[in-house]
C-alpha cells in the first residue's frame, strides 16, 4: 500500500518503514482498547485506562496525519507540470488540480486526509489478513498442495501468476474466501451511532446508539454455512469446478451498507496477487519447534500472536529477481 500511496516500497530495516509499524500495532492496540466505551458508553464519564488509550488515540492520529501531509507536500513540489501520476497520491493531486471552482470532488485541502485514510485503513487490515493467509497454509497443508496444484496447471511455471489469471483459478480464490469466512478477522465492525430513531427487523433503536455489525456471527451461522468451524475452501466451488459467486458474496468481512469498505476490490486483487505468488515460489511448513497452539490477539482486528514458519524456495529466485527488478526501476519514492 506505501507504493500504491507514496511510491515508496520498503525494506524491513528502513526506518521510516519502520516507525510506520510501530503506528500500525500502537494503532490496533488503541482501537482495541477504545471499543469498551463504544459498549458501554458511561465508562467515558470515569477517569480511566480506556480514557488515556483514547488521547494516546488521538496523539497517534496526529503523528500519522502529520506523516502523510509531509508525504503530500513532497510530491507536490516533485510533481512536474504535464506528467502523469506516479502514484495515488500525485492521482489525488491531479484530479483536484483539475477541479473548477462549484464542482463536486476532491478539493486540494482534502487530498492528505483522504490519502491518510485510504493508507490507515489499509494497514492493520491487509497485513492481518496476509498473516491469516500463511498461517492456514501451514495449518492445512493439503489446502496449500492443492493451491500450488492449479497454480501449476493453470499458470504453468515459467512465469509469475498475474491478475488475468484470476478466473481460471477457482481454488485459490476459494481459499481466500474461505480464510476470510474461517478467520473473520473483523470480527465487529467500526462503531456507528444511530442519528435518529430506527427499527431494524422489528427492533426498535433508539437514537444516539452506537451499533456494530457482528461479521463473525454472520460468517459461522450454520443456517447457512454447514459444519462453520470446519475450514473448507471446497464450499466455495459448485458442481461445474467454479466459483460459487453468491456464496462468495455472503462472506461479510468488508461490512454492510453506505460506509462499508471501499478497498474491497483493491484487498481482493492484493490477497490473490499475494497468495498465487508465494505458493507459486515457495512451500511454507509449520516450524517443528514450536508448539501448534497459536494465540491471538485481539483488537480491531483478530491478529495471530508472532509465530514462526519454515519457508523453501520451489525453485530459484529467477523469477522473483526478475520481478523485483523492474519495479524497483520503475520505483519514484517521494
Ligand atoms: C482485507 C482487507 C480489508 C478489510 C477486511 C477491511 C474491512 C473494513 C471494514 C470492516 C470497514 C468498516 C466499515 C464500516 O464502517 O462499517 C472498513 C472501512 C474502510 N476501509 Fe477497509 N478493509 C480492508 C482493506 C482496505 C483497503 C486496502 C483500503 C484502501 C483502499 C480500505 C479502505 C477503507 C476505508 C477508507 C474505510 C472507511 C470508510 C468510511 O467509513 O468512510 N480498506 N474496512
Amino acid at each position: 500500500m506505501s507504493a500504491v500511496c507514496f511510491g515508496c516500497r520498503y525494506s524491513h530495516d528502513d526506518a521510516e518503514f519502520r516507525e510506520l509499524l510501530s503506528h500500525n500495532e500502537e494503532f490496533g492496540r488503541t482501537v482495541g482498547a477504545g471499543s469498551l466505551v463504544d459498549v458501554m458508553p458511561w465508562l467515558q464519564r470515569f477517569p480511566n485506562p480506556v480514557r488515556t488509550a483514547f488521547r494516546e488515540f488521538e496523539q497517534l492520529n496526529r503523528n500519522f496525519s502529520n506523516f502523510v501531509l509531509d508525504k503530500f507536500l513532497r510530491h507536490q513540489e516533485s510533481l512536474r507540470p504535464g506528467a502523469g501520476p506516479r502514484d495515488m497520491m500525485d492521482a489525488f493531486i491531479l484530479s483536484a488540480g483539475k477541479k473548477a471552482a462549484g464542482d463536486s470532488g476532491l478539493d486540494l485541502e482534502n487530498v492528505p486526509a483522504t490519502v491518510t485514510d485510504i493508507f490507515g485503513a489499509s494497514q492493520d487490515t491487509l497485513s492481518t489478513a496476509l498473516q491469516w493467509l500463511l498461517l492456514l497454509f501451514i495449518r492445512y497443508p493439503e489446502v496449500q498442495a492443492q493451491v500450488q496444484a492449479e497454480l501449476d496447471q493453470v499458470v504453468g511455471r515459467d512465469r509469475l501468476p498475474c491478475m488475468s489469471d484470476q478466473p481460471n483459478l477457482p481454488y485459490v480464490m476459494a481459499f481466500i474466501y474461505e480464510a476470510m469466512r474461517f478467520s473473520s478477522f473483523v470480527p465487529v465492525t467500526i462503531p456507528h451511532a444511530t442519528t435518529a430513531n430506527t427499527s431494524v427487523l422489528g427492533y426498535h433503536i433508539p437514537k444516539d446508539t452506537v451499533v456494530f455489525v457482528n461479521q463473525w456471527s454472520v460468517n459461522h451461522d450454520p443456517v447457512k454455512w454447514p459444519n462453520p468451524e470446519d475450514f473448507d475452501p471446497t464450499r466455495f466451488i459448485n458442481k461445474d469446478g467454479f466459483i460459487d459467486k453468491d456464496l462468495a458474496s455472503s462472506v461479510m468481512i468488508f461490512s454492510v451498507g453506505r460506509r462499508r469498505c471501499i478497498g474491497e476490490e483493491l484487498s481482493k486483487m492484493q490477497l490473490f496477487l499475494f497468495t498465487s505468488i508465494l505458493a507459486h515460489q515457495c512451500n511454507f511448513r509449520a516450524n517443528p519447534d514450536e508448539s501448534s497452539k497459536i494465540n491471538f490477539s485481539y483488537g480491531l482486528t483478530i491478529k495471530p500472536k508472532s509465530f514462526k514458519i519454515n519457508v523453501t524456495l520451489r525453485e530459484s529466485m529467477e523469477l522473483l529477481d526478475n520481478a523485483v527488478q523492474k519495479l524497483q526501476a520503475e520505483e519514484a519514492c517521494q
